[in-house]
């Protein structure tokens, strides 16, 4: 690898002195004004800063800062829902935000205030993880670790890696992406002590199935995952669960092509020309049919959404195939508010009338006769076998999806929980040229179908 100025590429992605007081100075007041709005209601709460503020790892224009309400463990959990939305409602008004309910493993509280995302996240003040109650616990085991290990030289090199997983595309543990935490991030640096030799050792040394066990536990055994990096505040969690196989390769892939040619576009994000012309030219040349099937997405949290729609897509896919048509590719998108698309690009949409049914080999002389009085004309034998020919049911793939999102065929659908009905009741199969003449897509969607298209683009520099 030849040397590339860090120091310069750290100065773009890290926050400025005046970012980073503004941040600090926030978190601060946010953690006096929960203390306080506790006390007044009488409740016993202590308020902690987590995650990537707390630890000096997050990146300019990205801090969303995580406050944790630490309860006592023997407060009931109905106790601690109720007063954990109190406080963070009460907090967010005090401060003049916007607040919104999420849900994790509990419901919890977003404020937006100057111009910033804070979660406010009950939790029981666990001291090991086996006091865990819920998964939100180890966040503050997590934080001490990290604080207590993480040399301030490496958290320099973990916004390094997250801004380069960024541009890739692969950081991000939420069901959107599938990709790295940045938790798991903070372990990858500890491991192998700076960016460089994370990349390094991902491109050259990291097989399916790696394992990182920075306390040595050795339980790294008890994971079918991609990686594995166990927790190192608790042996039974794998850090890297969320992560699909898919990312975990892209990865590995843009850590082969960074080792190879160290560029510092990899520390940016690629933008590029795009517009409806040059799609639907696109669209044109691959001579496929590209169908879309639109609907309103469920108002459910992100998280949810995005399994059951990937689930729906796969579901059509392996539908459609099994009556003969063949996918050349899918892929799906929602804004999470009003727009969600399921896209299925065909390289066979039309069949002929007649398909080939296999019937019984001659010698099973019981099957052959039920075989025949069932098709009296018509059938042929090849080699030692019965075929026949007979009408298809769809020979359009269109008529086939019609009937399969208006009911018609639903029976053999797995939809997501939340989208059948919706589906059923409200959706559009459109092909994407007809989408692309409307002119009047939202540019989160023109991006999709620029990475349908692109499908390695992040990756190579
Ligand atoms: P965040 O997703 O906000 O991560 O979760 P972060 O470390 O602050 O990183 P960025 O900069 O915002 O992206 C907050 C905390 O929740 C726990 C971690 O302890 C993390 O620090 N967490 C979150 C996990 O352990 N795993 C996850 O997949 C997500
Ligand atoms: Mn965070």
């Amino acid at each position: 690898m030849s040397e590339l100025d860090y120091d310069t590429i750290l100065k773009g992605i890290k926050p400025s002195k005046q970012e980073h007081e503004e941040v600090m100075k926030l978190s601060g007041d946010l953690v006096n004004v929960i203390n306080d709005t506790a006390s007044e209601l009488g409740v016993e709460v202590e308020a902690a800063l987590v995650g990537s503020v707390s630890k000096g790892t997050w990146l300019s224009g990205n801090a969303d800062i995580d406050i944790l309400m630490k309860f006592p463990l023997d407060t009931s959990t109905k106790l601690l829902k109720k007063y954990g939305l109190e406080i963070g409602h009460e907090t967010i008004k005090k401060m003049e935000g916007a607040a919104e309910e999420r849900y994790a493993s509990h419901p919890y509280v977003t404020g937006y205030i100057n111009d910033y995302y804070i979660d406010f996240v009950p939790c029981y003040d666990i001291k090991s993880y086996k006091e865990l109650k819920s998964a939100v616990d180890r966040t503050l085991l997590h934080t001490k670790y990290i604080q207590a290990n993480l040399t301030p030289k490496q958290e320099d090199e973990v916004v390094l890696l997250k801004k380069f997983m960024e541009s890739v595309g692969t950081y991000g543990s939420e069901f959107k992406v599938g990709g790295f935490s940045g938790y798991l991030c903070e372990l990858m640096i500890l491991e192998y002590g700076s960016f460089k030799e994370t990349i390094q050792n991902a491109a050259l040394n990291w097989k399916y199935g790696h394992t990182i066990d920075l306390m040595n536990y050795q339980t790294g055994g008890n994971f079918k995952d991609p990686l594995v990096a166990v927790d190192p505040v608790d042996p039974n969690r794998n850090v890297a669960a969320a992560l699909t196989l898919q990312k975990m390769s892209e990865f590995v892939v843009a850590a082969v092509n960074f080792h190879q040619e160290p560029n510092e576009s990899y520390f940016k994000q690629k933008t590029h020309e795009m517009d409806e012309e040059i799609l639907k030219e696109l669209f044109n040349n691959r001579k496929t049919k590209t169908v879309l099937i639109t609907f309103k997405p469920p108002n459910i949290p992100a998280d949810a959404v995005y399994p059951q729609i990937k689930k729906t897509e796969h579901s059509i896919v392996r539908m459609v195939e099994s009556e003969g048509f063949e996918v050349f590719g899918s892929a799906s998108w929602t804004d999470e508010i009003n727009e969600a698309v399921m896209l299925i690009e065909f390289e066979v949409w039309e069949l002929p009338v007649l398909k080939k049914h296999l019937g019984p080999k001659i010698w099973i002389r019981e099957h052959q006769k039920r075989f025949l009085d069932k098709y009296p004309d018509n059938a042929w034998i090849e080699e030692d076998r019965w075929v026949v020919g007979v009408p298809r049911e769809y020979t359009q793939v269109l008529t086939l999806l019609s009937d399969l999102m208006s009911g018609k065929k639903s029976g053999y659908l797995q939809f997501g929980k939340h989208l059948k009905n919706r589906i059923m009741a409200d959706h559009q199969i459109l092909d994407v040229k007809n989408i692309l003449d409307s002119q009047s897509n939202t540019s989160g969607f023109i991006k999709f179908l620029y990475e349908y298209l692109h499908p390695g683009d992040k990756i190579f520099r």
